[in-house]
């Protein structure tokens, strides 16, 4: 039964399923309702700081609870198009049992091509999220841990601590750097240090500071977790090695373009299916054409969304306005998109 729903949905309907086909039909009673993504409600806004805000929003029912220290996909509407970025949940489960709310704290660049639309979201709209990803969570093992958060990696130690209990035994010891007078959500680590006894936290900057080694200590440290910048993560992991300390990372690499984009180039596509070579000359959606990848289209300009896949990894340039995307997660349509840099994408 389900392979015949499948060949209808990929034969009659381009569709690869057919919850897509009837997507513009439900979003009618549904806004945002998206074959594959959950619905979830903005249920506010707060400006944490010139540059950063907090955005809570009530995933839907069915939504999997998360563990402290996972990230989501964000996905927003912005001019037709579909955008997603990703961020690590700042709240933990107990909150979102208690109140069904998870919160996010999100860096806003004025020149991004995501951040500062998240701004002009408005109370009760309604955003998609992926289900809660990730590795990066708390060993209930250890009694002594030190974090180390770099700038915005401060969110899973956030949501950890949240779901710590009172009376825990466990000892932690934050070290959180940021540019002087920027760390963010310092009110709830003061918070923190009523709840938590055995909790403590110090508030560095790299020019006054210098490095995180000599806050660590050695004997009171079974492992250390780290969020941050890439420098950050590369530090840590050495450090950790050479002291024979347990390190466990979450960082975002930044991925820039290696070729100039006027230059043409090819790339390599990564697929559910085998890899592809495509230039970087012409959309997507030709390139799969002209290798015959079967692929489901329809307007081929960019409106009906049937080309629509998941990019993984990598960076995409859209061709109606030469926007180029970031190397997170984000639905993107083959035929409007062409390849910038090695791509792993999700048909
Ligand atoms: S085929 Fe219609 S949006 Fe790409």
């Amino acid at each position: 039964m389900q392979n015949i729903s499948q060949f209808i949905s990929n034969n009659l309907f381009h569709h690869k399923d057919l919850a897509g086909y009837f997507e513009p039909v439900m979003q009618v009673i549904k806004p945002a309702w998206r074959s594959g993504f959950f619905r979830s409600q903005v249920k506010g806004i707060r400006v944490l700081s010139e540059n950063a805000l907090k955005i809570t929003l009530k995933p839907e029912k069915k939504w999997p609870i998360h563990t402290a220290g996972q990230h989501i996909s964000l996905t927003i509407e912005q001019q037709g198009r579909l955008i997603s970025r990703v961020f690590t949940i700042a709240s933990g489960a107990k909150k979102l049992k208690e109140t069904g709310l998870i919160d996010l704290v999100i860096r806003t660049h004025d020149k991004g091509n995501f951040t500062p639309y998240l701004g002009e979201l408005a109370m009760n709209s309604w955003v998609n999220i992926s289900e809660p990803m990730g590795e990066f969570i708390f060993d209930e093992q250890s009694n002594h841990t030190t974090f180390l958060a770099g700038g915005s990696g401060i969110t899973p130690f956030i949501a950890m601590l949240d779901d710590l209990q009172e009376n825990t035994q466990k000892h932690i010891h934050l070290l959180y750097y940021a540019k002087p007078n920027s760390h963010l959500m310092v009110d709830v680590l003061e918070k923190f240090l009523i709840r938590l006894p055995n909790f403590s936290f110090e508030l560095l900057n790299r020019s006054q500071h210098g490095s995180f080694s000599k806050f660590v200590s050695i004997e009171h440290t079974d492992e250390l977790l780290v969020c941050g910048p890439e420098e950050m993560y590369v530090e840590a992991e050495e450090f950790c090695k050479s002291r024979h300390i347990p390190f466990r990372a979450e960082h975002f690499q930044a991925i820039k373009p290696t070729k100039s984009l006027n230059e043409a180039a090819r790339f390599t596509v990564k697929l559910n299916h085998g890899d592809l070579e495509v230039s970087n000359q012409d959309s997507l959606l030709s390139e799969f054409q002209s290798h015959n990848k079967p692929v489901m289209y329809g307007c081929g300009m960019g409106i009906c969304h049937q080309c629509q896949c998941l990019k993984k990894k990598g960076i995409v340039r859209d061709i109606r306005d030469g926007s180029l995307s970031d190397n997170s997660e984000e639905l993107i349509q083959l035929c409007v998109t062409q390849a910038v840099t090695d791509l792993e994408l999700e048909l």
